[in-house]
């Protein structure tokens, strides 16, 4: 449904240069619910503003729905129009909602009608059904100052369902909303995700969220995606940064002696457990485990584990040896990445 290819976009103020992004190739899948995920500057923000044309790339290709959105924009005021219509096949909401505070929430939610050149009862009517369709047909005639934050972002919701769009873009939708009304505004998503088929890419810095609602996810840095994929298999993938932003592991030992951490991705050949004891028992030591993330998977046993193996480095080197031998993969986090989180910049 969204494909990205080599997206690159490379901002000019001041005779500085800031390389937004660079080399960005996504696909989303018709009826997804896709998150991007990273830090604050990754290139987020300009990436799904360069999915709806409203940045223009500096190079690559960006197809909607097996449309050109480049290329149609690239022909100037001819192709306006086109370009125009393309966008109406996509929505977008906001982190501050960005409603007009002088009409009501029925007037809102009409203003893209008005655009797209509907007339008076058809726009009543279908702006009615909008708010109908999220929760708030009671609030047509209240002014979004007199709403909640999660009511705001229904009509906000409510106003980008308007042009019936396949594809609809979140931009941080859910940062400005306490934990229960996101919940709420997230269950709104996935509703209209599966009653609509409507395909979803949504930003976030918050990997509740994409355990909540996406199938798929993508970890950006310096305008990068280093990482994506589908979330169920993210754990079951070996060294994957996005496994430990979203199935973290928990903190080190509190054991006496010498011990070694030592993380462990289960791919589904090998249950977890018997292997953790079975390495208890031939070599005849007590494996902690510090935490645990798992799945059933295709009636598999995915996931990772974090154990800590006392002993000194000829016992640990032979724990370790055993554990490859069985087919797991098994790394030594580096300590500083023990309590490293995605969140943990200060992102709120
Ligand atoms: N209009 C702009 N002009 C110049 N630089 C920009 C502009 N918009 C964003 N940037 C820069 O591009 C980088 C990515 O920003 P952004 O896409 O907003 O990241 P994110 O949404 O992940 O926080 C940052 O370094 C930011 O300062
Ligand atoms: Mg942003």
């Amino acid at each position: 449904m969204i494909t990205t290819t080599d997206l690159t976009k490379v901002y000019r103020s001041r005779g500085r240069e800031v390389v937004a992004l660079d080399g960005v190739s996504i696909h989303v899948r018709p009826g997804e619910v896709y998150g991007v995920i990273g830090r604050s500057g990754a290139g987020k923000s300009t990436l799904i503003r360069c999915l709806n044309l409203l940045e223009r790339p500096t190079s690559g290709t960006v197809t909607v729905d097996g449309l050109d959105l480049t290329a149609l924009a690239g022909r100037g005021n001819r192709a306006g129009r086109p370009l125009r219509r393309a966008r109406g096949g996509i929505g977008m909401i906001f982190q501050h909602f960005n409603l007009l505070s002088s009409r009501t929430v029925r007037g809102n939610v009409e203003l893209p009608l008005e655009i797209l050149g509907l007339g008076r009862r058809e726009r009543a009517r279908k702006a009615l059904d909008l708010l109908d369709l999220v929760g708030l047909a009671d609030k047509a005639r209240a002014y979004p100052a007199q709403l909640s934050g999660g009511q705001k972002q229904r009509v906000g919701i409510a106003r980008a369902l308007a042009g019936d769009p396949k594809v609809l873009l979140s931009d941080e939708a859910t940062s400005a909303l306490d934990p229960e009304t996101t919940r709420s505004v997230l269950g709104l998503l996935r509703d209209l995700n599966r009653d609509l088929g409507l395909t979803v890419l949504l930003i976030t810095h918050e990997m509740d969220v994409v355990k909540a609602v996406c199938d798929s996810a993508a970890l950006m840095e310096h305008g990068r995606v280093i990482e994506s994929g589908a979330v169920s298999d993210l754990l079951a993938t070996p060294g994957s940064r996005l496994a430990r932003e979203l199935f973290p592991l928990g903190g080190g030992s509190e054991n006496d002696g010498p011990t070694t951490v030592a993380d462990i991705t289960f791919h589904g050949d090998s249950a977890a457990r018997p292997v953790i004891s079975r390495l208890a028992r031939t070599h005849g030591i007590d494996i902690s485990i510090l935490g645990a993330a798992m799945d059933t998977v295709g009636g598999r046993q995915v996931g990772r584990m974090r154990v800590e193996l006392p002993g000194g480095p000829d016992q640990t080197a032979a724990a370790l040896a055993f554990l490859r031998e069985q087919g797991l993969t098994v790394e030594i986090p580096d300590p500083g990445t023990l309590t490293e989180r995605l969140t943990g910049e200060g992102a709120r």
